[in-house]
């Protein structure tokens, strides 16, 4: 036999395998052929990975794209990009850090001066199993970015997008919820041992259940809200875990990594799909796995979990009449009259 041959299948084998493994979570892309021209989209960490290429292909639709982002320089770096990429010279950068209440209110307040309207929200900022930081107003990072962050963005857009209505807000979770819990006693960690990986978990069983509870609250106003996990991507997400940090993962694990996941471009079909399909129009409340809709987790699906969650996110990021659970405050009261921030 030919010394070559059983290295040569061994090889062809591993890399048929690779092939099919990641055909297997690329999922698909996006069926809909669908132009948004005269739409406006905000997307949040639109700077790098998943976010980039939700504004890629949503400014190829003919969109007015939002680029919001934390670090400027990048920001604009991106828009610059995609607009020589597309052609489209609606793409913009705009500043807004989720780490920070008072960004994230400055970044509304140009919004509402300067867009006449926002027909889609893409809540996909995230940060996963950093260390235990906080956010500028003492909230655990991954829980204050994912979670608080987006919550308090999507209430002050919310006239916005009722006014625009039809409109669609899409939140960015992740499978990782499954193993999420959520400890309502000590949502912040601050009195137990922290565990970046449950505190991440933690966020994106939280960006499900803010799905539920608000898109029972949006009932008849037009505004759509689902949640999706995108599927395993080749992104900066992995930036604090150890497969960046050890030279072994990073020389010898990561290359196969990045064999195996989606493309940014492939990662980021499923927040387009639920941004522009028609069939999607009124479909709300909902958990997509990238491009099918399933049942999330059974702790996702709690319907008093969620109005807790609202209570206590609104709490913590000093939104008013966070006892009601009666519709969104945002929906009942000005900017104007908000309640000023808790100390943290
Ligand atoms: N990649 C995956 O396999 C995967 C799987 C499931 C779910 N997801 C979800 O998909 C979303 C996008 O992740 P990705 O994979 O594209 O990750 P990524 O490449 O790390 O991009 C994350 C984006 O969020 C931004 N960001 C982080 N903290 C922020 C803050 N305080 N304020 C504003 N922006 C902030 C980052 O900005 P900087 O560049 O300035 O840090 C970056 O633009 C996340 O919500 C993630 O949980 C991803």
């Amino acid at each position: 036999m030919n010394k070559y041959i059983l290295p040569v299948s061994v090889m062809g084998t591993v890399i048929g395998s690779a092939v099919l493994i990641k055909d297997y979570f690329s999922g698909g892309v996006c069926p809909s052929k669908a132009k948004i021209t005269g739409k406006t989209v905000i997307i949040t960490g639109a700077n790098t990975g998943i976010g980039k290429e939700t504004a890629r292909d949503l400014a190829r639709r003919g969109g007015r794209i939002i680029l919001g982002c934390r670090d400027m320089e990048k920001c604009e770096e991106a828009a610059r990009e995609i607009r020589g990429d597309t052609l489209n010279r609606n793409v913009h950068a705009r500043h807004v850090d989720l780490a920070s209440l008072k960004s994230i209110r400055e970044f509304v307040q140009k919004i509402n001066q300067e867009e006449e309207r926002v027909d889609i929200l893409i809540n996909n900022a995230g940060v996963m199993r950093c260390p235990s930081w906080k956010t500028e107003d003492g909230f655990e990072m991954q829980f204050g970015v994912n979670h608080l962050g987006h919550f308090l963005l999507t209430n002050l857009l919310l006239e916005k997008l009722v006014k625009s209505a039809p409109s669609r807000i899409i939140n960015l979770s992740s499978l990782a919820h499954v193993a999420g819990e959520m400890d309502f006693d000590d949502l912040n960690w601050e009195q137990k041992k922290y565990d970046t990986k449950r505190a991440y978990c933690q966020s994106k069983l939280a960006n499900v259940l803010f799905t539920k509870e608000l898109a029972r609250q949006l009932q008849g106003t037009g505004v759509t809200v689902n949640a999706v996990h995108p599927g395993v991507v080749a992104t900066d997400l992995g930036r604090h875990t150890g497969m960046h940090q050890s030279p072994f993962s990073s020389t010898v694990l990561g290359p196969l990594f990045y064999l195996l996941v989606k493309t940014p471009t492939q990662g980021a079909q499923p927040s387009v799909f639920l941004a522009v399909a028609e069939e999607l129009a009124g479909v709300t409340g909902k958990y997509f796995d990238v491009l099918k809709e399933k049942e999330p987790a059974p702790q996702a699906q709690d319907a008093e979990a969620a109005l807790k969650l609202w209570q206590a996110s609104a709490r913590l990021v000093g939104l008013p009449q966070a006892e009601s659970g009666k519709g969104s405050p945002s929906l009942q009261v000005s900017q104007e009259d908000r309640r000023p921030l808790p100390a943290s």
